[in-house]
């Protein structure tokens, strides 16, 4: 998967993505993620993308120019199979949200500023909206490093045991059960029996009630229809 993400900060960005996981991703070039600087779309002297708006009111607007120009350099080289704004009105971001886009060859994510960007670019060219949650961040390169954090993992033979990513929480419509490991017991508090058993079965059978008790006590909205 190659993903392609517009922004005025690529240097705070290329943070995420050098460590752990995403690092490991690229190496094994099942990952590709480059970085355009918005600023070298600028029209004027001094690099500003943004411009008051038209109407009046307080903060600045992501000009259009600048962006299509960025979007359209890139279209000229590839297709994308989504180009993604990151805002708090955008759809939801979901596990399965985040499954879909695994399977997708070419992401651009444009990362929003200031009070947003100028309505035309979401309209002609923005395929795909997406929040992180119901508050405001300061930029979207927050939002587009979780964006990638999760769509990334999920790439077939990112994570070594395969596994590891299918039994994440939320990805069978339930929070994960609980883990231990070694020692046995500390300070007196003991890992229940049954994971030191070796019963693989009842292992299994007790991990997923434990998965359903968890999903009814902290996040019951999940099993609406699911499992009520
Ligand atoms: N930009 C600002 N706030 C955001 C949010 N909650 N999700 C995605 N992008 C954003």
């Amino acid at each position: 998967m190659r993903i392609d993400i517009l922004t005025l900060f690529p240097n705070m960005m290329s943070m995420f993505f050098e460590e752990s996981i995403l690092k490991r991703a690229q190496d094994k070039h099942l990952a590709e993620i480059h970085f355009h600087d918005l600023h070298d779309y600028s029209l004027t002297r001094y690099g500003s993308v943004d411009d008051y708006p038209y109407g009046g009111g307080a903060g600045m607007v992501m000009a259009v120019e600048p962006l299509v120009n960025c979007i359209e350099d890139l279209q000229k080289e590839r297709t994308y199979d989504e180009v993604i704004y990151t805002a708090p009105d955008g759809e939801m971001l979901s596990q399965s949200m985040s499954n879909e886009l695994s399977l997708k060859q070419n992401l651009m994510i444009l990362c929003g500023h200031y009070k947003g960007i100028d309505e035309r670019v979401r309209e002609h060219f923005i395929t795909k909206e997406i929040s992180i949650g119901d508050y405001v961040l300061t930029g979207g390169e927050l939002a587009t490093a979780v964006i990638c954090d999760t769509v990334i993992r999920l790439i077939p033979g990112v994570i070594g045991d395969e596994q590891s990513a299918l039994s994440d929480s939320f990805q069978d419509g339930l929070v994960a059960p609980p883990e231990y490991t070694r020692p046995p017991e500390f300070r007196g508090w003991k890992v229940p029996d049954i994971l030191l058993s070796g019963n693989h079965a009842k292992i299994e059978q007790w991990r997923y009630d434990q998965a359903i008790q968890r999903t009814k006590e902290r996040r019951p909205e999940l099993l609406k229809g699911n499992c009520e």
